[in-house]
């Protein structure tokens, strides 16, 4: 499917309506799309990104149909696979192609698809490629999604072509960004599990966006926002330093106990103006997760006591959440026991990478009684007092 986006600029990419699950962690229940990216200028072409190597025949079959019988260059702003895996079988198709890239991608390059160097011109910041009446750009954004990511900005259309950056994994059969609930969804969903953990380079590399004008972001993601003010400011809105007046308990329970443990302590919250995300770590969808992780103030790790640690699930759990670096102010680790162990410590070690205050963890024997939901009211109010003296309760 060729999507156009303006004259001599159209999406040549596939789209993979049936993906489930991408780099075997992120489950994608929209599908997604690999979007590449035909520049026509009145003299020479250039395709911006491929795809998946696995849907090289649709690129192929797009560039055929389009009548591209030539490319003079091949534009690669970030290596991971699923944009550069085509490259080699664009490069064969098109002998005389150029690829052009920065230094540290074609690195990449050379050791992830064992592209031969000869094949390579390195650009740096601001440098150009001219096309005849079209011009592209190159602006350096690196950590979005890796060290080597780039962005090619089209001045005389001025559409931003960013890649994995402002992406999402939806497959659209509809070129331009609509239906701006699921839109925002499914752009947070990405956010938070790709590029959360890289929040300080995301505000850098929006201050450097922002210095050009952009009435297109063509992500290599999902659908290209022809309003670039909503996914910025989205983002703008995502890596702001503030929480909100929010916990997330993630748990597990064996036996009911820590449950009933998670259900006392998010009434207690919920009376005192808090907002309560439960998810149990078992069944709950990663994806979710990782978006509570966006925006909450604090994190509540339950787990039952299981062969003297923490059970499993948690333990993934607590892993997941320290790689993706979320705000949050404060942590807290809850749970019930049958004859001790140390989940506690093994829950607050896999969290190390986060900088946030350690709560006074709450494990209890067996079913909560009395004096035990007397510690979780105790545990609430710490909450409640926390989340005011950092101004998210007046
Ligand atoms: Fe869509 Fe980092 O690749």
């Amino acid at each position: 499917m060729i999507k156009k986006l303006t004259d001599g600029v159209y999406n040549v990419g596939a789209i993979d309506w049936d993906r489930t699950l991408f780099d075997e962690i992120v489950p994608t229940p929209q599908g997604t799309s690999y979007n590449a990216y035909i520049v026509q200028g009145n003299e020479k072409t250039a395709l911006i990104d491929t795809v998946e190597p696995y849907k090289f025949e649709e690129l192929k079959k797009n560039l055929e149909d389009l009548g591209i019988e030539k490319i003079d260059y091949v534009i690669s702003n970030h290596a991971e696979q699923d944009h550069s895996g085509s490259i080699p079988m664009i490069l064969d198709m098109y002998p005389e192609a150029k690829l052009i890239t920065n230094e540290k991608c074609k690195n990449f390059e050379m050791d992830l698809l064992h592209i031969p160097e000869e094949r390579f011109t390195i650009i740096e910041e601001g440098d150009t490629v001219d096309l005849g009446d079209k011009t592209l750009e190159f602006i350096l954004t690196p950590w979005v999604h890796w060290p080597e990511t780039m962005s090619t900005y089209l001045r005389e259309d001025k559409i931003l072509f960013s890649c994995d950056f402002f992406g999402s994994h939806v497959a659209t059969s509809y070129t331009f960004a609509k239906y701006y609930d699921k839109v925002y969804h499914e752009a947070k969903r990405y956010y938070a599990e790709i590029m959360m953990p890289f929040r300080t380079f995301i505000e850098k590399n929006i201050k450097k966006i922002r210095q050009k004008e952009i009435k297109m972001i063509a992500p290599s993601h999902g659908p290209v926002f022809d309003d670039p003010e909503y996914i910025i400011k989205a983002y703008e809105e995502w890596i702001d330093p503030t929480p909100q007046n929010m916990v997330l308990i993630a748990f597990v329970s064996m036996h009911e106990s820590t449950r009933k443990m998670v259900e006392h302590l998010a009434d207690k919250l919920e009376v005192k103006g808090i907002d309560v995300k439960i998810r149990n770590l078992t069944t709950c969808d990663v994806g979710e997760l990782a978006m509570d992780l966006v925006d909450v103030a604090t994190i509540i790790m339950a787990t039952p006591i299981v062969l003297a640690g923490a059970h499993p699930a948690a333990v993934y759990g607590a892993y997941l959440a320290n790689a993706l670096r979320p705000k949050a102010k404060f942590i807290g680790v809850i749970g019930s026991y049958g004859w001790g162990g140390r989940a506690a410590d093994i829950i607050k070690s896999n969290l190390a990478n986060l900088k946030a205050e350690l709560l006074e963890p709450v494990f209890i024997k067996g079913l909560p009684k009395e004096e035990d939901c007397k510690k979780l009211d105790e545990l609430a109010e710490l909450i409640y007092q926390k989340h005011k003296s950092i101004g998210l309760i007046k």
